[in-house]
């Protein structure tokens, strides 16, 4: 593949777990060696749930270490805070201006979101998606590597895309996403029919990827597995499937390979095994997190590298957009 632009974001909005890293993370470091990359700690999507100030603080700084100590690095990508480039408000709002708001209450995500939260269905929950249409519009990305739950919101990235290129005349790229043939929706430990995500009420059937090595043991000790004993990759058996899938993406062979594996083995055995290869890509990044969290001026310095890169690429499709749409700039 010729050389792309790649986008891609994380919000801090609860602990990394293991679903961010098979969906996500692990494709944008792939991709870092052959393609221009901009990744985003998106601390502004996160507000638009309940948020504990300091707690986002903290998790902005492990999300960056936990990204470098993953492999994501500086010198091949740009990294850096969504909140620190003034571009992606900007560009969010002209986006909002084209953007029908039937459009915006289809979401599957904030229809989940506000029947979650009925409390707190602020604005800023509805225009999430247009936020996301920003980020990846303005650097103008081809490629955005994202696990399947986002992929409604890439969609209507590439209709507001098309819509304001039909508009105004050809300005944004419209961006494909990239999805892993498996391992783009990995399930909760203990409800295999869900989603694992950083902010589950079934907290025990998730793993975080600062999870001490006996916890991810025990978590995977409790998964729910399915009726019968064989091990196979199968529609009635979301247990088994996804604890094949984990083992699989753990040891880099395919799910068939992974079947091949556990034949004959009991399903205890399986599970310990599952959780075993975990620990085993977990140990050595938590190492390299431990060190790099104990150097926040570092982290910093890298932020602050990042944000100014970022910000000189997103100007530019931010003029451009000015302009089209008849914003005066005085010479
Ligand atoms: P977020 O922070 O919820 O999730 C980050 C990434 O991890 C993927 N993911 C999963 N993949 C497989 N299995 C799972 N269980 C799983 N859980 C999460 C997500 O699909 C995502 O790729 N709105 C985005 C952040 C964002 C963004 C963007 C992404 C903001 N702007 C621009 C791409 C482009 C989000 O909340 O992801």
């Amino acid at each position: 593949m010729s050389e792309k632009i790649v986008y891609s974001a994380l919000k801090p909005t609860g602990d990394l777990q293991l679903g961010n890293y098979i969906g996500a993370l692990r494709n944008m470091v792939r991709m870092q060696d052959e393609h221009t990359c901009i990744y985003t700690i998106a601390d502004m999507h996160s507000i638009t749930v309940d948020c504990v100030p300091a707690d986002l603080r903290r998790r902005t700084y492990e999300f960056l270490a936990l990204f470098l100590a993953i492999g994501l690095d500086p010198n091949k990508s740009t990294l850096f805070l969504q909140s620190m480039v003034h571009q992606h408000a900007e560009l969010a709002w002209v986006l909002n201006c084209n953007t029908q708001f039937g459009e915006a209450r289809r979401m599957t995500q904030f229809k989940d979101k506000s029947a979650k939260n009925p409390e707190n269905v602020n604005v800023g929950l509805f225009s999430y998606p247009t936020l996301m249409a920003a980020d990846i519009l303005l650097y103008q990305a081809d490629l955005v590597p994202i696990g399947k739950d986002q992929k409604q919101h890439l969609e209507l990235a590439r209709t507001i895309a098309e819509r304001f290129n039909h508009r105004y005349s050809p300005t944004f790229v419209v961006p494909d996403g990239i999805f892993n043939t498996h391992g783009a929706k990995i399930q909760n430990l203990l409800d295999p029919t869900a989603k694992m995500g950083k902010t589950d009420d079934n907290a025990g059937g998730v793993v975080f990827l600062l999870d001490d090595p006996d916890t991810i043991m025990r978590k995977f000790k409790r998964a729910v597995t399915d009726c019968g004993n064989e091990i196979v990759a199968r529609a009635d058996k979301p247990g088994i499937t996804n604890l094949l899938t984990i083992y699989s993406v753990m040891k880099g062979i395919t799910v068939k390979e992974a079947e091949q594996h556990f034949v004959g083995v009991g399903y205890g055995d399986f599970k310990m095994a599952v959780g075993q290869s975990v620990v085993d890509v977990l140990a050595p990044i938590q190492a390299r997190y431990r060190e790099l969290i104990a150097n926040k001026a570092y982290l910093d310095q890298v932020l602050k590298e990042g944000a100014q890169k970022a910000s000189y690429m997103a100007q530019k499709t931010l003029s451009k957009v000015y302009r089209k749409i008849g914003f005066v700039t005085p010479k």
